[in-house]
């Protein structure tokens, strides 16, 4: 039973399709249900104005509809420079993005008043959702028809274009969370611990701790998603834990990869996890894969990759990331699948049939990639490939057979592990942390286990004249590390 003393602290999966939240209560972690009662929440901000949005499921349910007005995959981007961001990534912001005096990325966003109007009537429909009730499931032919019904597709009135720094969007993601917490908990909740890619640069850190700020939660602490995954494995297999392991964490999500390795040790009572090292590539990810069925489904329409930005084609792009990701999973348990698309306005599409061995053709370079991360992060830590006692798969993503089989054919006496959730583990890694924090927390979570995770990238200084990088933290050193060096000034 919860205490009135008690502090609840909450460890937040800040993830580029989903988000999820978890808390250490009662001596164990746990996924808190969103409004919908479920565990993963669209990271997906719908803005009526500047001042008003509505983030998670509901703003997902308007995807389609209010497309000008609604922003995904702002994890992609956060704390960047507009001239760090890909062509590709930048195509895939509906309209686009722009840059501060100082280049930093903003996200635009187009209000309409209709949106305005069309929200206030639907209040009353959001008001019978409670947690008990079956979701909203996106079902792209129902809306598809209630679209053309209302013949208003492209929300031509009254445009109002702005910029929004990615932070201050993550923002309403993770405010959801504090509110859908305190109301489940009727407790005030003030305090949470992020998760981040291991492969983020000071910058996007920063950035995401600005974010935990602006929805008003402090943010004790950042935590770099496979330490958090590997954490979860381990608490959750205690007792195997007991001699010394070698790990190999891989985590594939919507938009980023991150591989880290780490070996553990027992010492007086103690779990150690010590992480060796850490690759990661942020433009690799499940988006990826469904881009490149996108493209081939054009190519064979002789229909250009560009015009889909048109935003007369908004509900054709719409359509096809939803019929790509859906035939993309199923490629993960079954040999075929045809992509079809109904005649939509005028447009007869040909369909697209593609078999598994197909899709990991047309998918290879990511593979490659894939291959290459895991090979480097491996060699950046000192040890062989047979030396890994078990891979932990993470992130929807990881569920793809051929990644199953490249780590198959890498590691080939280590066991792989999918019995946590890939989905839930980096949110209860987190929350198993938070949990060693919380005060009256039972103090043995504290003491079990004892982290020494890496910086991901060297630190340094630029120095003159030549504009030079001095590194000064190598990558991979373990925190907390300390350098110095005398620099003298310039003139
Ligand atoms: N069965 C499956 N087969 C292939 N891909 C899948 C499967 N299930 C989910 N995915 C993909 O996993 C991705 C979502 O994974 P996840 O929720 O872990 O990402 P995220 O945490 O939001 O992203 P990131 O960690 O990169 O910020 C989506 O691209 C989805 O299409
Ligand atoms: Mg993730």
């Amino acid at each position: 039973m919860l205490n009135n003393s008690d502090e609840i602290i909450l460890g937040i999966d800040l993830g580029t399709d989903f988000s999820v939240c978890g808390v250490y209560i009662n001596g164990h972690p746990e996924i808190i249900p969103n409004e919908y009662g479920l565990s993963m929440t669209p990271s997906v901000v719908l803005f009526e104005d500047e001042m008003k949005s509505v983030a998670g499921s509901r703003a997902k349910g308007y995807s389609l509809r209010f497309r000008d007005s609604i922003i995904s995959e702002m994890k992609r981007v956060i704390g960047l420079k507009y001239d760090e961001v890909s062509e590709r990534v930048k195509k895939y912001f509906p309209l686009g993005l722009d840059k501060d005096e100082e280049g930093k990325i903003k996200i635009l966003v187009n209000f309409t008043n209709n949106f305005k109007r069309k929200l206030k009537n639907e209040k009353q429909i959001s008001l019978n959702i409670n947690t008990n009730i079956t979701p909203i499931i996106l079902d792209s032919a129902f809306i598809i028809k209630d679209i053309l019904n209302e013949g208003n597709c492209n929300l031509e009135t009254k445009k109002e274009l702005k910029g929004f720094y990615p932070e201050n969007i993550c923002a309403q993601i993770l405010k959801t969370f504090k509110e859908c917490a305190q109301k489940y908990y009727n407790k005030y909740i003030n305090k949470a611990i992020i998760t981040v890619p291991a492969d983020f640069s000071n910058e996007q850190r920063e950035c995401t701790k600005k974010a935990g700020e602006l929805a008003g939660l402090e943010v004790i602490q950042l935590f770099n998603e496979p330490t958090a995954a590997a954490l979860a494995y381990i608490y959750n297999y205690k007792d195997y834990f007991n001699k010394e392991k070698k790990l190999l964490v891989f985590d594939m999500g919507a938009g980023t990869c991150d591989i880290t390795t780490l070996k553990t040790s027992y010492y007086d009572g103690k779990i150690i996890i010590k992480i060796l090292s850490t690759s990661g590539d942020q433009n690799l990810g499940g988006k990826d894969f469904d881009n490149l069925l996108i493209e081939k489904f054009l190519e064979i329409n002789n229909f250009n990759v560009d015009d889909l930005k048109q935003s007369k084609n908004h509900l054709l792009h719409y359509r096809l990331k939803v019929v790509t990701e859906k035939a993309k999973k199923l490629l993960s348990t079954q040999d075929k699948i045809i992509i079809h698309l109904e005649k939509f306005i005028n447009l007869y599409f040909e369909d697209l049939i593609l078999t598994r061995n197909e899709f990991e053709d047309l998918c290879k370079d990511l593979f490659e990639k894939s291959k290459n991360l895991i090979i480097k992060c491996v060699k950046e830590s000192g040890l062989k490939t047979d030396d890994f006692d078990d891979i932990i798969l993470v992130g929807g993503s990881s569920r793809i057979p051929k990644i199953k089989n490249i780590l198959k054919e890498i590691f080939k006496k280590s066991e792989i592990h999918d019995e946590i959730d890939p989905d839930t583990i980096v949110a209860l890694g987190a929350a198993i942390l938070a949990g060693g924090k919380q005060i009256n927390e039972n103090e043995e979570l504290n003491r079990e286990f004892i982290i020494e995770d890496v910086v991901s990238k060297s630190l340094g200084i630029e120095v003159r004249p030549n504009k030079k990088f001095k590194p000064l933290i190598p990558k991979n050193s373990t925190i907390p590390f300390e350098e110095c060096e005398l620099f003298t000034t310039y003139y």
